[in-house]
């Protein structure tokens, strides 16, 4: 008899191409463009230009994105019942969304979204090979590599490029954009970008940070404990 492995507790990626029409691809990125302005790149050197730490954080609000956000607004809702929410429990909210523009050479350093709950990313361009810089996933916790640390590599037992290291001790995954390619995945999953190795493109992007709260509440109804209530029934405390 043979020992199976059975996978665990997986992480929920959620991934749909959206049937953009080439025009409309071609009026975002343009847009996109267009909202950057002269700008290069982030301070950070090497960086990509990042529109939430640039002024333009909020592009779910603009005419012109409206029909990709609600997209993502479709197909949030679907991943949450996916995952087994009671869409008539919980509100859904955009709480930022803006542009990622990485010219040649540059990246965005491994980072995670502890002011949101649920992350989208649509792509604009690529065409599924990488060459434009991939999104790379971290794992929350190496539970596969037994002694801590060992699935980096560097010449330890676990061999990586094999299938059973691939499967079960990756210490990524790298996702190729395409054009119209949305994902959607936990906030709190670390990722990165890898570098634009495509000297002749710009790599671009919308970035969505989603929150999720109880929904209104109404009359003798109480939101549910472990989730904040609808950001419509806070009070702002200003500074006396
Ligand atoms: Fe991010």
């Amino acid at each position: 008899m043979a020992l199976s492995l059975e996978p665990l507790f997986p992480l929920a990626l959620g991934r749909v191409q959206l049937a953009l029409d080439p025009l409309d691809l071609a009026l975002l990125m343009q847009a996109v463009l267009e909202l950057r302005g002269e700008a290069e790149g982030n301070p950070l050197e090497g960086c990509a230009w990042t529109g939430d730490i640039n002024g333009v954080w909020q592009v779910h609000r603009l005419q012109a994105f409206a029909a990709i956000s609600q997209a993502v607004q479709q197909h949030a809702w679907a991943y949450l019942q996916g995952l087994g929410f009671d869409p008539t429990q919980v509100a859904l909210h955009i709480q930022r969304a803006w542009p990622v523009v990485s010219e040649p050479g540059q990246v965005v350093g491994r980072h995670h979204h502890p002011n949101a709950h649920l992350s989208a990313i649509v792509y604009l361009n690529g065409d599924g090979t990488g060459r434009s810089g991939c999104l790379r996933l971290f794992p929350p916790r190496q539970v596969n590599e037994l002694v801590p640390g060992l699935a980096v590599g560097h010449g330890g037992p676990i061999d990586g490029d094999s299938d059973a290291g691939q499967c079960w001790n990756a210490p990524w995954l790298d996702l190729a954009p395409r054009a119209g390619l949305l994902l959607l995945f936990p906030a709190s999953t670390d990722h990165a970008v890898t570098a634009n190795e495509d000297p002749d493109d710009v790599r671009l992007s919308l970035a969505f940070d989603l929150a999720l709260s109880a929904p209104l509440a109404e009359g003798e109804h109480a939101p549910p404990e472990y989730l904040a209530p609808h950001p419509a029934q806070w009070s702002d405390l200003p500074v006396p």
